[in-house]
This record gives structure tokens, sequence and C-alpha cells, in this order.
């Protein structure tokens, strides 16, 4: 049997390259091999304040942004979360099978509520709805980078109590790494590559080329090497990866020799990885202006009718193994 895949993003505005290398890249290989699952991911992104109209639009454009990536409808199911009340329905039923202690260790929520004068309960019980994205289609893959893993190990948690009490129903899903593990910000490398901190802090996979090499000219590298050892300073090590995943491995060995070598300068460097991210991101910028929100909004559609009538049929059995729904006299 096919392996099912699933993974989501948050609808927040524009794709940055952090979530394309990190995993939209992964998302668009797998479609070939697997039955996959890609949702936009409406209801998380309402656990942090928002503006209702600005979200909406973000919707349409992540989706947009995610077809000029390379995901094709008929390939796999792209849709919106909202659009399949299953999920939070499923995420209500495991919330009765997640430890509250696990969910107060998750440091995603302390990172985000950190310094907040209001913090939802909503973004606290966040990963269950997460879980219940992945298990309403009883997903065994998750695509994902680095900062999602202890969410996706939760959800296993949460998989194996449900299973122990209730009987087999779902796999423990297993996370998939791309060699991208954590873009970090080019302005300050030692925080992950974000749009919540501002657009210096990240690259958006339209942006425009004058943009792109503004912002890796003047990318962070002068904080230095750690003195105990010889490891590349954060800055540096962000460029480096850039250019792993977009150059030729000739050009990517070249540089490392002369890093190697103690001969690096930064200036080639830098051209190096605009240049090869410009082209890199070249034809998705291209497929993006071609693009027609009304052809979006039909895939979109289209997705949520079938992945709708897989998450029923979760449902419908999740709610026979826990005993409610049918009245029983
Ligand atoms: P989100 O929307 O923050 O990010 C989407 C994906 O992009 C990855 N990512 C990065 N990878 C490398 N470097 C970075 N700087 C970087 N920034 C983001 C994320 O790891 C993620 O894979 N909670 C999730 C969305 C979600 C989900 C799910 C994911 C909801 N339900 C079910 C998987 C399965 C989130 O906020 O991702």
């Amino acid at each position: 049997m096919t392996a099912i895949v699933f993974s989501g993003l948050q609808p927040t505005g524009t794709l940055h390259i952090g979530n394309y290398f990190g995993a939209v890249q992964n998302f668009v290989k797998l479609q070939t091999q697997y039955k996959c699952y890609y949702a936009i991911v409406d209801y998380h992104a309402i656990t942090v304040e928002h503006d209702p109209e600005e979200l909406r639009r973000n919707t349409l454009e992540m989706g947009m942004d995610l077809l000029a990536c390379g995901l094709d409808p008929r390939q796999c199911v792209l849709f919106v979360q909202s659009q399949v009340p299953e999920h939070t329905e499923l995420a209500w039923i495991l919330s009765a099978v997640t430890s509250y202690g696990d969910l107060q260790r998750m440091t995603q929520f302390k990172e985000k509520g950190e310094g907040q004068e209001f913090v939802s309960c909503g973004l606290f019980t966040y990963p269950v709805l997460q879980a219940a994205d992945i298990l309403a289609y009883k997903a065994s893959k998750v695509p994902v980078g680095e900062d999602q893993v202890q969410h996706i190990e939760l959800t296993r948690r949460i998989a194996r109590r449900f299973n122990s009490r209730f009987g087999e129903t779902f796999p423990e899903p297993e996370v998939l790494l791309s060699e991208a593990l954590r873009i970090m910000s080019p302005a300050e490398p030692t925080r992950k590559m974000s749009k919540s901190l501002g657009p210096k802090h990240y690259i958006a996979i339209t942006e425009s080329e004058d943009s792109i090499r503004e912002k890796i000219k003047t990318a962070v590298t002068d904080i230095g090497p750690r003195p105990d050892t010889n490891e590349k300073s954060p800055g540096v090590a962000n460029l480096f990866l850039l250019l792993k995943l977009t150059a030729p491995k000739e050009i990517y060995d070249q540089f490392e020799d002369d890093y190697a070598r103690g001969v690096l300068k930064y200036e080639p460097l830098k051209r190096a990885v605009a240049d090869y991210l410009v082209k890199t991101l070249e034809p998705i910028r291209a497929r993006r202006a071609q693009l027609k929100e009304a052809e979006v909004r039909e895939i979109l559609i289209e997705g949520a009718r079938t992945a709708r009538a897989v998450a029923r049929r979760t449902l419908e059995e999740v709610r026979e193994r826990i005993g409610v729904g049918r009245v029983v006299l």
C-alpha cells in the first residue's frame, strides 16, 4: 500500500526560502512517490492575533505560492484546513488523550507566548490540532523543518495513547527532514528565518532580484567562529547552506576548500549565493505570475472535497471506537 504523507503550512503571507528549502521542496518530490495531502492551516493561524481580511487574502496567496513551487493538483491533494471541519472535531477528541504536561513542554508554545500580554488557550492546544491534521488521514510520513519535530513526536505519543486505549487506529507518523533543517535569518543568523521577525529577516520566494541581492549582500557574517572550535559563524554557515542547496557541487566545494585553507572572502561567497538563489527562484516567480486566482480557488475547493471524504471516514471510525454518536438503547 502506498504510504500517506501529510504536511501543513500556516498562511502567514508569503512563503519564504526557509519554508521552501525546509519543507516545500520536499513536498514536491514526495508527491510523485506517495499519496500526499498538503493543507494551508488557517485554523492554526488564528491562535495569535490576526486580521480577518489579511488571513483570507494570505490563504489564497499561500495556495498560489505552493502551486508556483511545483505542487501539482493532479499528484497531490492541496486544500485549506478550515474547509475540512473533521480536523477540528478530531482535535477535540484527541485532546482527551493528550497529556497536559506534554503540552506544557512544547518549546514553540513557550517561544510564541513569551512576553505576550494575551496568550490564547488555542496557542497552547495548537499541537493537538496539528496531530489531528496528520491523523485524520492516517499519515505515516510528515515532511517538516526541524522546528516542527517536537510537535510530530507529540503526535506519535497521542496516536500511541489513542491506540492503546481504543484499539489500533492510527499509525505513529515519522518525520521526514530535508537537508535544510533550519534556514536562519540573514540579518540575525542566530534566529530562525521567519516572517514574524520582519522583512529584513526573511527572503520571500517571490522576492525581486534586487532585494534578494541586497539581503544577501548585507547578511551578517562577522560574529566570528567560536574561539574554541574551527566552526563557521552562524551567518557564514547559513550562506554555505544556501549555496549547497542552490549551486552545483563543484562551486560549493571550491568555497568549502577556500574556507578550510583560511582564504575565503565573503564578497565572492555572497555574490555566488545571491546568483544561485536568484536562479533557483526565477522559475517559481515566473510560474507564480501566470497563475489565475479563480483557477487556484477551484483547485483548493476540489482538494477539500477529496480530503474531506477521507477525513470523514476516519472520524466515523474514531467516533465508533470512543463510543460517541450512535445512541445505543
Ligand atoms: P510553519 O507554517 O511555521 O512552516 C511551514 C514549514 O516550513 C518549515 N520552516 C522552516 N524550515 C527550515 N528553516 C526555516 N527557517 C523554516 N521556517 C519554517 C516548518 O518546519 C514547516 O515544515 N505547525 C506548523 C504547520 C502545521 C503542520 C501540521 C505541519 C500544522 N499542522 C501538520 C506538519 C503537519 C507550522 O506552523 O509550520
